[in-house]
């Protein structure tokens, strides 16, 4: 199963499996991630799943849409250039090793 690390906003890394086919944002509410709140479940109406990718990952992703594209400007901490919304992130085989950091707020 692919590995995601998540950097917090105090320094750590946090790794995390994430099964391919779903989202990034499943697997940090299913590993019990502090940092991701996903609180509509998925449903690109709440922002507070964002994260930002690091820079050598960032171009290796589906871009977002235009629905993502407008949620990412109401994220709680400020939008980077490399943020996305983890639910719209689909995990497979070639994001094992993905990085990517935690915003200081969801809120
Ligand atoms: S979980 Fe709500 S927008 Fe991603």
């Amino acid at each position: 199963m692919p590995t995601v690390h998540f950097r917090t906003a105090e320094g750590r890394t946090i790794d995390v499996p994430a099964r391919p086919g779903r989202s990034l944002m499943r697997a940090a509410v299913d590993a019990g991630l502090d940092g991701i709140a996903a609180d509509c479940g998925g449903c690109l109406t709440c922002a507070t799943c964002h994260v930002i990718v690091d820079e050598g990952w960032f171009a290796r992703l589906p871009p977002p849409a235009a629905d993502e594209e407008s949620m990412l400007e109401m994220t709680a901490a400020e939008r980077q250039p490399t943020s996305r919304l983890s639910c719209q992130i689909v995990v497979d085989a070639a994001l094992d090793g993905l990085v990517v950091t935690l915003p200081p707020t969801q809120y």
